[in-house]
């Protein structure tokens, strides 16, 4: 190779400085833009979809907080089926099997029925909404949810005036839940909800967040998501919704009466028995933040409870 000496180069070959700068500053930059896009495309799919999240309010139910990340929503979770941990869902999760699946509606309505999944969404307002997400045990998120609202389910489905509430039921299979094999608590997860709760706008019934299908371990693949209610509420991989006319058991209140209420509405000034609820810590901050009642949801939904003794019926 020959190497030309410094005084050998015509000047007409000499880049000027500045352009030779500008060069070097225009490589390094499209080196930067290559690494992002090679780094794009070793990123799975979930992180593009939190990268791709539009920021900001845009429907009328929406919060204008910013959503917690992919990551933080789908490993740090609280589904005993797969173990008590809050890594334990997304480690054990993966074997679940979520098709084909069936949701049995039976009770107090006109038309019970077995629907696949796919028949019992079909004709939904399928709509993503950001909400607030708060757990009894003190910690919350914001959460882009993707469902539709289970009004529309309740109102095709025609309960009849004898349904007062609305009762829930998780799948039970042992053999691909491994916490179903232990006792501590009675399964399977059952919730509930008064027939009016069950109406209200902001109830939905949750098939994906972040605008992608559920993940086995935030619940897939139909979950309950009332946002006003602590996260319990929030009964995961449903395979039973039961019209009936009595308050129905519900998982937590079985447990530990004292502790959890059949509303379980977020309220501020009703401590839990062993610990106050007046503060939460968002996951991903440090400092902590005041509860609201309700969840930060009360204009909406106060009316519900006029009237009511919410320390009697926490
Ligand atoms: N549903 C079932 N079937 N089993 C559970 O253990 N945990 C509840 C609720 N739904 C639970 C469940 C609790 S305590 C909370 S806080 C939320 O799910 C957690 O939902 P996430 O993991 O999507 O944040």
């Amino acid at each position: 190779m020959l190497i030309k000496r410094g005084n050998d180069i015509p000047s007409s070959e000499i880049t000027p400085e500045h352009i030779y700068v500008h060069r070097r500053a225009f490589l390094r930059a499209a080196a930067a833009a290559g690494i992002a896009v090679a780094l794009r495309e070793a990123f799975p799919e979930s992180l593009r979809a939190q990268d791709r999240w539009p920021q900001g309010k845009r429907g009328p139910y929406d919060t204008d907080e910013k959503p917690n990340t992919y990551k933080e929503i789908t490993t740090y979770n609280n589904f005993y089926e797969f173990g008590t941990d809050k890594g334990d869902p997304a480690k054990n999760s993966s074997l679940f099997k979520t098709k084909p699946w069936t949701v049995r509606i039976e009770g107090e309505l006109k038309r019970p029925a077995t629907y696949a999944l796919e028949d019992l969404l079909k004709g939904k307002t399928i709509e993503d909404r950001i909400y607030r997400f708060r757990c009894v045990e003190g910690w919350s998120m914001v959460i882009p949810w993707r469902g539709f609202q289970l009004s529309e389910l309740i109102k095709q489905v025609e309960p009849t005036s004898r349904a007062k509430y609305i009762a829930f039921e998780t799948v039970y299979r042992p053999e691909e839940m491994m916490g179903q094999r232990r006792p501590y608590l009675t399964w399977p997860y059952v919730e509930g909800l008064r027939m009016d709760e069950a109406m209200h706008p902001l109830t939905l019934l949750v098939t994906g967040l972040y605008g992608k299908d559920l993940p086995n371990q935030n619940g897939a693949p139909l979950r309950l998501i009332v946002p006003w209610k602590y996260g319990f509420k929030g009964i995961k991989s449903i395979v039973k919704i039961r019209f009936v006319e009595k308050e129905p058991p519900t998982t937590w209140n079985l447990a530990t009466p004292d502790e959890y209420g059949f509303y379980s509405n977020v309220n501020p000034d009703v401590d839990h028995p062993r610990w106050s609820q007046k503060t939460e810590r968002r996951i991903g901050e440090f400092l902590k933040r005041k509860t609201l009642m309700f969840n930060g949801y009360a204009e909406q939904v106060a009316h519900l409870y006029a009237g009511m003794d919410l320390r009697k019926y926490f």
